[in-house]
């Protein structure tokens, strides 16, 4: 369902070979931050290649209610008057974040030390995510939070009267929980400090330097070491949104367990803290290659060529790397279904507070498509079994996570018996053209229970 509406259920028959480019839409992360810094610029920012999808117009619609003009053109281009670092409005009502964690941990880091208070709820799946991450470090620089049991939305935030400069090691690898620390300490007098020991993704950082905010990043042996300093005017900027890797994960996983199949996926940003999965699909013998290698507003991008890839192996998947890869997990199980031999994939306790627990719910639904699967708390083995070796044939629930989703309809395309979902609805929250850019390469996917 999508995040107001009714479910959806869908199927995904298997297909003949994929082919032809997939242009899929602009990154998820990079959009947000685009509304939410453009809000608390001084000016208009311009964005073009926004993700328009329902996480990133919900927080559109927030940054609205906190005060800033947010416009989109006809062309599909958008305008964010800001009003400036501090400048944020009490909002009428209440916040409705619908599925989306870094939209409201984002939001709330960057309200946190206004003096406005308001109040964040959402669908069933954020409602249900741990908000503590956020409310203990804000609660440093002197905002209050006043949520359900265990720290769950609906939420409301006191914003400090007088925010202090705050030093926080983020406790667990989270981009946006350090981005909440970092979109706080914007409006705090001094130097704001976050540690984090594993590199995640640092689209905030990189952005924050765009506006114009003075931010340095070193790398030390406590990890790294982010300053920023409180209380610059962010100066409005005109931001072309790179294509999302993460959405690019899916027409490449089902170009690689697809017979026959040849797609490319044009303009992926390559940033090292987001392409993981691609580096874990070539150690299993994926045929993925970069074309076009180029740098584009700072960030390395490519096109990515994937083909079938009939001598799939399983791998040990580096626990290093799981940060830079963190949403690719699902449908990286998908493809280790189709390899040879075990994929091991642990350091991964992240996924258990994803949209839903990706773990419990992509192993759940593998195993009713006939594929093996050992867990623990922070690991899983998926014991792949082979191209065309795997039958498929089942209903998965989605738990209204777009990823688990999608990564099931990918896995339909090249069982022996077709895949459904209950509920395709949330693939519209990240991926909203999902269906026709699939069904352009030859996918066969229709809106009927299995
Ligand atoms: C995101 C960070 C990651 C990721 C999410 C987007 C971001 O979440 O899973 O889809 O834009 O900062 P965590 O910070 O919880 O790891």
């Amino acid at each position: 369902m999508s995040s107001h509406g009714t479910p959806i259920p869908m199927t995904s028959t298997p297909c003949g070979p994929l082919t032809g480019e997939a242009h899929v839409p602009g990154d998820k992360s990079i959009s947000h931050r685009s509304l939410i810094l453009g809000a608390m610029a001084v000016g208009e920012t311009v964005v073009t290649g926004l993700l328009e999808g329902e996480d990133v117009l919900d927080t559109a619609k927030a940054m609205r209610a906190f005060g800033a003009e947010v416009t989109r053109e006809d062309d599909g281009t958008w305008h964010v008057h800001g009003v400036g670092v501090g400048g944020f409005a009490e909002p009428d009502n209440v916040i409705d974040c619908g599925n989306s964690g870094t939209g409201v941990r984002l939001i709330m880091g960057s309200m946190a030390t206004c003096d406005i208070t308001a109040t964040f709820s959402g669908d069933a799946s954020l409602n249900g995510r741990p908000m503590a991450r956020v409310t203990d470090p804000i609660a440093l620089f002197g905002a209050q939070a006043v949520g359900r049991k265990g720290g769950r939305l609906p939420m409301t935030i006191v914003g400090a009267k007088a925010p202090v400069p705050v030093r926080y090691e983020v406790p667990m690898p989270s981009a946006q929980v350090k981005s909440a620390v970092l979109l706080a300490g914007l409006n705090v007098p001094g130097q704001t400090v976050v540690i984090e020991k594993e590199a995640t993704r640092d689209h905030t950082e990189r952005m924050l330097a765009g506006f114009g905010a003075e931010i340095s990043v070193e790398d030390t042996h406590a990890g790294r070491v982010i300053t920023l300093t409180g209380q610059p005017e962010l100066k409005p900027q005109t931001i072309v949104v790179p294509r999302d890797p993460s959405s690019a994960a899916f027409p490449v996983c089902a170009a690689v367990i697809t017979p026959g199949s040849d797609v490319l996926v044009p303009n992926i940003g390559l940033n090292p803290t987001r392409a993981g999965l691609f580096t874990t699909l070539r150690e299993m013998g994926a045929d993925l290659t970069y074309e076009n290698e180029r740098v584009e507003g700072g960030e390395p991008v490519a096109d990515l060529r994937a083909k079938f890839s009939p001598d799939l192996k399983g791998i040990e998947v580096d626990p290093a790397r799981a940060a830079s890869m963190i949403d690719e997990y699902p449908v990286l199980s998908v493809v280790a279904s189709f390899a040879q031999g075990d994929t091991v994939m642990r350091g991964v306790k992240e996924l258990r507070v994803k949209e839903s627990d990706r773990i419990d719910a992509m192993a759940t639904g593998l195993r009713l498509n006939g594929v093996e699967v050992d867990e623990g708390d922070d690991w899983w083995i998926v014991k792949g079994l082979g191209h065309g070796n795997v039958e498929g044939g089942a209903t998965c629930a989605s738990h209204l996570d777009h990823r688990i989703a999608m990564s099931f309809m990918v896995m339909g395309m090249a069982t022996q018996k077709p895949v459904s979902v209950d509920d395709g609805g949330p693939i519209a929250t990240s991926f909203p053209i999902f269906e026709p850019l699939m069904g352009a390469l030859g996918a066969q996917l229709s809106h009927q229970a299995g």
